[in-house]
């Protein structure tokens, strides 16, 4: 699936992209493009209502929307059928279908503005689309949709794109933007990012344009509903699909799901990450105080997990009699999952179960003062502190009244 905005198709650069796109599809790529057209949208439309970077479609606003994206359809349209000229494939046919695939409905009232005929994705045929792709075409669409009753919808086009490379279940999305990659605060191009990592890098950079900012939350959608992987690159770059495709480096940025990272047992020179993630917590009261010296004579009893070589989490477990504790579980804030992302604290709490069940204890134990849900969550039960080993009873801090929770260990 590739992105194709108004910005791209306004540039010179454009005939050169559709030979890169013509070349993949002989190639054996299965192409689905979408356009947009924002900027020739706000010539044709200047009296046009912005509500948070959304246009309110009136029903007056239709006609001139269908005429700007039926002249860019056309347009690209066009530029296909001039096959791959100056190569030995100039004489290719290629065969571009537009239609009517996509249903919409209104998004109707947002923070009190009734956005009218301004649509959002209901359905897409996946089932005509893969036929057309099958029988060797490239599927182009405008950012429109229809109700069941015939009425036509103006649709963000970067969300259609997020929208249907999901529902498409496609491989890759390539997104073209004016920005040639995302740069870290050393300035230093990231090639590759996830999600989490990607939402901390647009937070931390002023620079970056509120279109571009769009663009790059479509892909931590495209990417969280699925898509393998979203990839951003420049539209002004003549040969820029083609060598982040198929250059070890690539030129732009890709943003892939985080890879389940490993939970591994803990080195002496993981304790400064360790600190890191556990200190905020500690200030908090959510861990009891443990000194840097105390956290390197236990080092063996900790496991740290890791996603793209950074350590982001860590649990302790303590043998007491045939039973173990489950202590120090955190994960640091930033990869913390919220509603989707990788389940970080329950890999960390899958391998504390198969390191206790290696010490042969038949019962995991918990001591929690606020996380009490997460634990119950995770297949614990609330218990009493007279049902712990009774070592760790006479160490209970009455103070600190947390609550004991545990699990039995197949
Ligand atoms: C608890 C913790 C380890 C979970 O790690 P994680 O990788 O974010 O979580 P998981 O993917 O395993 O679980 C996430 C779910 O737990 C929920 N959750 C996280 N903290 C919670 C809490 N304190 N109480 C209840 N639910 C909580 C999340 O809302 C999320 O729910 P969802 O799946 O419905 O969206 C992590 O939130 C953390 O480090 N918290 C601070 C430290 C802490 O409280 N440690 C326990 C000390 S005893």
């Amino acid at each position: 699936m590739v992105f194709i905005g108004g910005d791209s198709l306004e540039h010179l650069n454009i005939t050169n992209i559709v030979h890169d796109l013509a070349l993949l599809h002989v190639l054996g790529v299965r192409l689905v493009l979408i356009h947009g057209g924002r900027p020739q949208l706000d010539s044709a439309l200047t009296d046009s209502v912005m509500h948070e970077q959304r246009r309110v479609t009136r029903a007056e606003d239709m006609d001139i929307i269908n005429g700007v994206y039926g002249q860019l359809r056309s347009q690209l349209e066009g530029l296909f059928s001039t096959g791959l000229p100056n190569t030995p494939l100039h004489n290719v046919e290629i065969s571009v279908v537009a239609g009517n695939f996509v249903t919409a409905r209104p998004i109707g009232v947002l923070a009190g503005v009734d956005h009218l005929f301004t649509g959002r994705m209901r359905n897409v045929d996946t089932a005509r689309v893969n036929t057309l792709l099958e029988a060797g075409s490239i599927v182009l669409m405008s950012p429109m949709g229809y109700s069941s009753s015939g009425q036509a919808f103006n649709l963000a086009a970067e969300e259609l794109a997020a929208d249907i490379s999901v529902a498409l279940n496609a491989n890759k999305l390539i997104m073209l933007d004016e920005l040639k990659h995302l740069t870290n605060s050393s300035d230093q191009r990231e090639s590759t990012a996830t999600p989490t990592s990607l939402q901390i890098l647009i937070g931390a950079n002023e620079q970056i344009s509120t279109t571009t900012r769009m663009r790059l939350d479509t892909m931590i959608q495209a990417v969280r509903g699925g898509v393998t992987k979203a990839h951003i690159l420049s539209f002004q770059e003549d040969g820029g699909i083609l060598q982040e495709l198929f250059t070890a480096d690539g030129v732009g940025t890709q943003v892939l799901e985080e890879a389940t990272g490993p939970v591994r047992a803990a080195k002496a020179k993981d304790v400064a990450d360790i600190v890191e993630i556990i200190r905020p917590l500690e200030e908090a009261g959510v861990l009891v105080r443990r000194s840097r010296d105390r956290l390197e004579q236990e080092i063996e009893h900790f496991l740290v997990a890791e996603l793209d070589g950074v350590v982001v989490g860590c649990c302790a477990i303590y043998p007491f009699e045939d039973e173990a504790e489950l202590a120090c579980v955190a994960v640091h804030e930033h990869y913390r999952r919220r509603g989707s992302g990788v389940a970080i604290g329950a890999n960390l709490l899958r391998a504390a179960e198969a390191k206790a069940g290696s010490y042969g204890s038949k019962r995991l134990f918990a001591l929690t003062t606020q996380t009490q849900d997460w634990f119950i969550d995770q297949g614990f039960v609330p218990t009493d502190v007279s049902a712990l080993p009774t070592s760790k009873q006479s160490l209970y801090n009455w103070q600190r009244g947390s609550k004991v929770v545990s699990k039995p260990l197949s």
